[in-house]
């Protein structure tokens, strides 16, 4: 076992309580082991938990990723939370809560680990060019109409070993500050956050951990490969892309590939 592994603390609901001082936090689960705090809080969801519920686990057995991906979770080296959030006022919007997640991120492990993070859009956050967390908001509705969103992050604090082809993504902060402080330091930051959904003052700050404006980027719709440059992000999050042949789009989901690298 590494020196970080050794010195990594337990998760505990009162450490995370006592830093995690959002009066927006309802009640906060901390889980040994759970298929996938995003599954579990959608069960709660379904109950009669409250907006502002947070499920936290030291252990995924099923975690999950974006289109349709697992979410490599191991014990004692990652934080894997969720956050239930209810439609009460009706204006919950995934995709900007995924931007207010990613900054909340960034500024809790810029601030607490002395890292300098980015985000590749849309929801990526990277370390030295190293996949270090990603999160997935996940919608549940009432007779189509929106109820609840879930926003799921999973962070790779000091996990050394990836399988597989993941070793060539993934990485982690590398750092030893105890993971209840940034599990805790995360969820101050996210509520404060997603009350600047939608703000030109969040976008400007999600600009500046961007990994790939300006950069050279690829992607596919419809079978199609397309290439160019990432000039913009809008109020929206939307990404701005002009192509080869200068025609500008605007991405509003889905995956792109920087450079020549695939970072997917
Ligand atoms: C991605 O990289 O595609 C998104 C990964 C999101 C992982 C987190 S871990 C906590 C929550 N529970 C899950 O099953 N997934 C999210």
């Amino acid at each position: 076992m590494s020196e970080i592994n050794k010195k990594t603390l337990n998760l505990q609901k009162n450490a995370i309580g006592a830093y995690a001082d959002s009066t927006d936090i309802s009640e906060i689960f901390v889980l040994e082991s759970v298929d996938s705090t995003n599954t579990y809080a959608k069960k709660l969801a379904l109950g009669d938990a409250k907006s502002g519920t947070v499920v936290i686990a030291n252990n995924q057995t099923a975690g999950r990723g974006r289109l349709g991906r697992t979410f490599y979770s191991p014990s004692d080296t990652g934080i894997y939370m969720s956050i239930l959030l209810r439609n009460t006022d009706g204006n919950l919007d995934s995709s900007a809560l995924t931007i207010a997640a990613g900054v909340a991120v960034c500024r809790a492990i810029s601030s607490l680990c002395n890292i300098e993070p980015q985000i590749k859009w849309v929801n990526d956050i990277f370390v030295n060019n190293k996949k270090v967390c990603g999160i997935l908001a996940e919608a549940g509705f009432d007779s189509e109409i929106l109820s609840y969103i879930i926003v799921g992050i999973g962070i790779n604090i000091s996990t050394e070993v990836f399988p597989g082809e993941l070793s060539q993504i993934a990485g982690s902060l590398k750092t030893d500050v105890d993971r209840n402080i940034i599990a805790g330091e995360i969820l101050n930051q996210f509520f404060k956050t997603k009350k600047a959904c939608g703000s030109p003052s969040l976008i400007d700050e999600y600009k500046f951990y961007s990994l790939v404006l300006n950069k050279k980027i690829s992607f596919t719709q419809n079978g199609e490969i397309f290439h160019g440059t990432a000039t913009d992000i809008n109020i929206e999050g939307n990404l701005i892309v002009t192509l080869e042949n200068s025609e500008t789009v605007t991405l509003k989901s889905g995956e792109i590939s920087l450079g020549s690298k695939n970072f997917t």
